[in-house]
């Protein structure tokens, strides 16, 4: 590395070794099995795969909204260089969900109406979220 040069930012959210398991009585179920993966902050990801493969399940992870019976066994959510995984509830909700991180469930016609633009509802929630600084 040249002398003075800025360090790299750090990625936005960075997820190592992800792994988690729903319970199921006596049974267990690995869903998520070391998963990894980093976002860079401005870079868009998409994550696909079949049906019942684990994309709703690592959603769920990041933004901490699992059922009861799913425990994760390992690794790491770095978000801002902060593991969501050691934030209470109450942090979460504070810092985090809707803040800085939200999620679209399933069923986008639950969650978002035709009438209007996915830009016009994305800008609605930043503006409610007093995050929208008005450009010009
Ligand atoms: N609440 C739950 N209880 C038990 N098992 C679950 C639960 N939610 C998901 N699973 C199981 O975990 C696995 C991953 O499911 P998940 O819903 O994350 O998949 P997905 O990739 O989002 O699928 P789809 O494309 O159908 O939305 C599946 O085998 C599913 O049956
Ligand atoms: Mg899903």
């Amino acid at each position: 590395m040249k002398e003075n040069e800025p360090l790299l930012d750090e990625p936005l959210l960075e997820v190592s070794k992800l792994t988690l398991d729903y319970n199921l009585g006596k049974r267990k179920m690995r869903a998520l099995d070391r998963v990894s993966f980093q976002i860079e902050k401005g870079e868009i990801i998409g994550v696909a795969g079949e049906s019942g493969c684990g994309k709703s399940t690592l959603g769920l992870a990041i933004i901490k909204l699992l059922p009861k019976i799913a425990s994760i066994r390992r690794g790491e959510i770095l978000f801002e260089g902060q593991d969501l995984l050691k934030l209470s509830e109450d942090q979460m909700n504070k810092k985090i969900r809707g803040q800085k991180i939200s999620m679209i469930f399933q069923n986008p016609q639950d969650a978002l109406n035709p009438v209007f633009t996915i830009e016009k509802q994305m800008v609605d929630i930043l503006k409610t979220q007093r995050l929208y600084k008005i450009r010009g």
